[in-house]
This record gives structure tokens, sequence and C-alpha cells, in this order.
């Protein structure tokens, strides 16, 4: 082969670009017509003008065809690719697309209200020197009534009162570790159950950790009630427990009037009425001034200007037995609270399913702004 003459690397070079004209979009189709055919800086305009006519004779005629033909060509592509744009833009508009729009905002999510009342629960008690603890939703009835001094015929362990399980699985499975261990705990603690509170985790603790103990324990619980605006079928707790030689009521007390003054604001006053509970000896439930009306009565307090938010008591000394523990030697108390009824309280809402229907309108007032966009 003979040397390729000079400008036919510019043409082959002119050529190349010809299918990428159908890619481009308007901006960059006006930028590449001028840069190719541009009537003063057109690389194939300036060939033909200058290039061209200082060819030899012998090479200027393919020359010349060659770059004409490219012209025509070039001019087709780019007429061809203003033509579908155009047709582009047309269907857009028709279709009423407005490019100018802003974008739509997207929720990035947030923390559930009761996420974040549980959370700011367990910091307070977390500065006091309280551990976090978790447990099985799915309990024995030995761990969720037995070892909590409820009497073995008290009325909530009712097959009408409380959820049990089938547990067909324990059955099909009868070789695996798992399924050996189940039927030991079923022989030894009863039936299994959706754990009507978190309760049974303080047994859980006090079985696996010598005193002192101190642990808050949030969880899920359940209970055969109907959904309606003051009952879930499904709610939170947060439980407490203080185990350690010296403990008494003052410090009971003094930790949950301490927990209720920086959570509900160091105005609040907190009152305690005697109560009962098979678990603790003697039980109380605590009440906080209201939070709406500062006291003096209103719907949220239903007129009394107090809000009961707990129960409580010192741990009953055949607790602590049934978890080994010598009840001459320790005490402890205990408590527990429903966050979500804290939450309701507190952000004045008067409908519990609004918390665990998950319909985002209401959800997306407790999120943190940055989550919206
Ligand atoms: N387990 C109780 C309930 O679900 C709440 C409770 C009351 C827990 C008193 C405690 C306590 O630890 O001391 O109603």
């Amino acid at each position: 082969m003979t040397d390729h003459p000079a400008y036919d690397r510019d043409l082959q070079e002119i050529a190349a670009r010809l299918p990428l004209i159908a890619a481009l979009d308007e901006r960059a189709l006006e930028a590449e017509y001028i840069a190719l055919l541009g009537r003063k800086q057109g690389r194939l305009t300036e060939f033909l003008k200058t290039v061209l006519p200082g060819l030899p004779d012998g090479e200027k005629r393919t020359a010349g065809q060659r770059a004409n033909s490219l012209r025509a060509q070039l001019g087709a592509a780019f007429e061809a690719r203003k033509t579908a744009l155009a047709a582009d833009a047309a269907a857009k508009t028709a279709r009423g697309t407005d490019l100018t729009m802003p974008g739509r905002p997207r929720w990035r999510g947030g923390i559930h209200p009761v996420t974040q009342v549980v959370e700011e629960i367990l910091s307070i008690f977390h500065g006091l020197g309280f551990a976090r603890a978790t447990g099985p939703e799915v309990e024995t009835e030995w761990l969720n009534f037995g070892a909590l001094n409820f009497p073995p015929d008290h009325p909530a362990m009712d097959m009408h009162d409380t959820l049990y399980l089938d547990a067909p699985d324990r059955r099909q499975n009868r070789t695996s570790g798992l399924a050996a261990e189940h039927e030991r705990r079923e022989r030894n603690e009863g039936r299994l159950l959706m754990r009507t509170h978190t309760s049974p985790v303080q047994i859980r603790v006090m079985l696996e950790t010598p005193p002192p103990v101190r642990v808050v324990i949030p969880g899920s619980v359940y209970r055969k009630d109907t959904f309606d605006a003051s009952h879930a079928p499904v709610f939170a707790q947060i439980e407490g427990l203080a185990v350690d030689e010296g403990i008494s009521f003052v410090d009971l007390k003094a930790t949950l009037a301490h927990f209720a003054r920086e959570f509900f604001g160091l105005s609040t006053a907190v009152r305690f009425r005697p109560s009962f509970f098979p678990f603790t000896e003697p039980s109380a439930e605590m009440d906080v001034s209201c939070g709406v009306c500062g006291g003096g009565g209103c719907p949220a307090c239903k007129g009394t200007g107090w809000m009961e938010i707990l129960g409580a008591g010192m741990v009953h000394p055949n607790v602590l037995t049934n978890c080994g523990i010598d009840a001459e030697r320790y005490t402890g108390f205990a408590f527990g609270m429903g966050p979500g009824r804290i939450a309701m309280n507190r952000y004045g809402i008067s409908d519990i399913r609004l918390l665990y229907e998950g319909d985002m309108r209401f959800l997306q007032q407790f999120a943190d702004p940055g989550a919206r966009r």
C-alpha cells in the first residue's frame, strides 16, 4: 500500500464523528455542528476552503468527492437528530412534563415516637448506672408467671386472657438441639406463651447475674385485648430492676422521682399510691403532675391533675428466692411502665392506634426535620 495522503487522516477523523451525532442532546448537537460544518471554523468547511485547493491535481478530484459526500452525510445526520429532538420535546410537552418543576422531596424515614421515648427513658436510667437487657417475646409460663410469684390459679394465666403457643415445630423437629431444649422447658416450665409483660426478663437477668444488678428492659408485650382507642394487643414496655444489699423503698422513690423530673421537667411533682402486684411487696403506682395543665385538671388528665405512668415495688422475697438469691441478704426494687402511654401524654395523642398503625401522615410529625428533604 502506498502512504495515505495527509488529508486522508483529516477526513477519516471527521467521518468517525458521524455515527455519534444521533446521541447528542440539543446543546451538544449545536456545538458539534459548529465544530464540523461551521462557516468560520468548521473542520470540514476549512478542509474544503483551504486544504482542497492546495492539493496536487491528481488527488484533488477524489478528495473533493469524498469531502462533499461527507458534508452531505453530516448535514443529513444533523437534520435527522434535530428533528428527533424536537419530536421528543413536543411529546413531553404534550404529556405535561414540565422539566423546570422542582424535584419531589423524598421521605428518608425517622425514628418512631415510641422508640424515641424509649431511648430517652433508657438514657436517663443509663445515667444512673442501669444497663440495658432484653429477653424473648415467646416466654414460658413459669418465667412469665410462676417465678414472678403469681399463684398457680391466677386469672391472668387463663387461656382466655393470655396467648398460648401451639408450637407445632417442636413436634416436627424432635431431634434438633433446639427442639430438645423446648421440650425440656415445656416439661419444666409450662407451656409457651407470648409474654404479657417484660417482667419475666427480671427473672432471666437474676438467674444469670449475681447481685448487684441494675437493668432496664425495653420490649414488646402481648395481651388478648381488642385494638381500640386505649388498648393495643401488642405494645411497648420498659421494665426496671435494681437488686443489692440495703436497697430500700427510699431508693425506689428517689430513683423514680429523679427519672420523672428528668423526663417531664424539673417542676414535675410525683405521688405514689399503694397498689398490688404479685412480684412486689409493697407495691405502688406512681403518678406525675399533668404536663399539659400543670396540675389544675384538663382533658388529658381527665380533670385530676395527675397522670399514672408506672407500677413499681420492692421485689418480693419469693421472687429473689426463685432466682437463687438470698432474700435475707439482698433486697431490690422493680418498676414497669408503658412508653406508648407516656408518648400519648407527652404529645397529647388521644388514640393509641395512631402509634401502632404505621400511618406516615401521623408519624412524619415526630421525625427529626433532617429526615425530611
Ligand atoms: N408487669 C406489670 C404490668 O405489666 C408492670 C409492673 C408493675 C412491673 C410493677 C414491675 C413492677 O416491675 O414492679 O402491668
